[in-house]
């Protein structure tokens, strides 16, 4: 059953050629078993009637804030609680500078200002103002806030030019919207229980960072503090999944119910991973293990007696492709740490390493390094159909239920004992 089912979804559209999308998603919504209203702000009326969306959804479309027969029946204040979720498709720049403002004078505005609900924005417009610092701050204004951005696509946009800023397809829009509800357990309507999408599953998770030992007192590393494969671990056992979770030195403790083996080096995640990965169902390798490590450990501290150094560093095993070479193999989910040309290394790793699935994270940004910090966001991408979906800016505890809530929509179109 979708998610969107039995659920209230206040459709809100705005003034642009993609408008006349949104006719095809209210009835996409319908379809998979949700109410919709339509608030339409004036722009969207010079693109689209509000007849079309009346005639689809079978209920009065909302055009206007000061309207006397609307605040009779349903008014701004009744639409915002009426409201489970609120998805604006398109969204133009102007309403999101407009929500990132609180401003309050179109009725639109004032429903999200008015409302609970979590909000959902698709965005559309020309690429030049998609890529503006001003939308992209009002962006992470709204992100911030806990909206989530569904989109936009790349492609020929309807000016002419090229680039990334078009509205999604209604049934891409449905899909992820019905992908984040599933992995927000905020959201529930009143008789609704949190899913369990991986009961009975065996997820084995490793976190961290690797040490390499140069000698008794120092070792080479690198920035993972161990939250993101946490927070993943303890998102699974609340979606129902047994989980072992393999951590490599980190300061960061673990519910009692997720079975923690603690490791240093490469090498000791690697035997600790191959234990249980012929015993598990989804194999989530998030830990940043070392590339390298020292051909030689030395017993004794070294001295510093000479003006250079040259330490020799051999290859690690790369412990993710030694799980997804196995006959027995789980599900394998890769992480990619990029801080160029995400997509291009991202999708390389997924190839080379035979993985179902990656997770890629833009590291080393100036407003947020990932590594160390507690909000992240992902491009998840896998091999089907050249899949690909976005996990807005979040919470790594967000993050990880909305990655777990991919995982195991692509796991259960995985044939039984298929390899990658
Ligand atoms: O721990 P945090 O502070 O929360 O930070 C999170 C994170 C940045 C560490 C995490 O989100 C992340 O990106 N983890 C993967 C880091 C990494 O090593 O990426 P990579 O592109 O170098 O490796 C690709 C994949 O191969 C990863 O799944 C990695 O676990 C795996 N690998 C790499 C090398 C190796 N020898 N063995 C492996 O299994």
């Amino acid at each position: 059953m979708s998610a969107l089912n039995k659920k209230n979804i206040l459709l809100g559209v705005c003034g642009g050629i993609a408008a006349y999308k949104s006719a095809i998603l209210a009835r996409r919504l319908i379809d998979a078993g949700a109410q919709v209203r339509v608030v339409m702000t004036s722009g969207a009326q010079a693109f689209v009637q509000p007849m079309t969306f009346q005639a689809l959804t079978g209920n009065p479309v909302h055009t206007s804030l000061l309207d006397t027969e609307a605040e009779a029946a349903m008014g701004h204040i009744e639409l915002a609680r009426w409201a489970d979720i609120i998805l604006i498709a398109p969204a133009t720049a102007n309403t999101l500078a407009r929500l990132a403002h609180g401003f309050a004078d179109d009725l639109l505005s004032t429903v999200c200002l008015a409302s609970e609900a979590p909000l959902f924005i698709a965005p559309a417009m020309n690429r030049l103002m998609w890529a503006h610092a001003a939308t992209l701050s009002n962006c992470k204004t709204l992100n911030d806030r806990g909206a989530s951005f569904i989109g936009p696509a790349e492609g020929i946009q309807a000016c002419g030019e090229t680039g990334a800023g078009r509205l999604l397809e209604p049934e891409d829009i449905r899909d992820q919207l019905a992908t984040l509800l599933q992995s927000n357990a905020a959201i529930t309507t009143s008789n609704e229980q949190t899913t369990q999408t991986l009961a009975g599953k065996h997820v084995l998770v490793t976190a961290g960072p690797t040490r390499e030992a140069i000698d008794p007192v120092r070792y080479i590393s690198n920035h993972s503090s161990g939250k993101m494969g946490f927070a993943i671990a303890e998102a699974a056992v609340s979606m129902g999944a047994r989980v072992t979770l393999v951590a490599g030195p980190v300061s960061l403790s673990a519910s009692d119910t997720i079975q923690r083996i603690d490791v240093v080096s490469a090498e000791q995640m690697l035997d600790a991973v191959m234990q249980v990965a012929g015993n598990c169902d989804v194999f989530i390798s998030v830990a940043a293990v070392s590339d390298y490590r020292l051909e030689e450990i030395k017993e004794q501290k070294i001295k510093k007696n000479d003006e250079q150094m040259q330490l020799t560093l051999i290859k690690n095993p790369d412990i993710l492709k030694q799980v997804s070479s196995r006959e027995d193999r789980p599900f394998c989910v890769g992480f990619a740490a990029e801080t160029e040309n995400v997509e291009a290394h991202a999708r390389g790793k997924l190839v080379r390493k035979q993985l179902d699935m990656i997770a890629a994270n833009q590291v080393a940004q100036p407003d947020n390094p990932v590594f160390g910090s507690d909000t992240n966001a992902l491009d998840v991408y896998w091999p089907a159909n050249d899949g690909h979906q976005a996990i807005p800016a979040s919470s790594k505890t967000h993050v990880a239920q909305a990655l777990l809530t991919i995982i195991a929509s692509q796991l259960g179109k995985k044939p039984e004992g298929s390899q990658g």
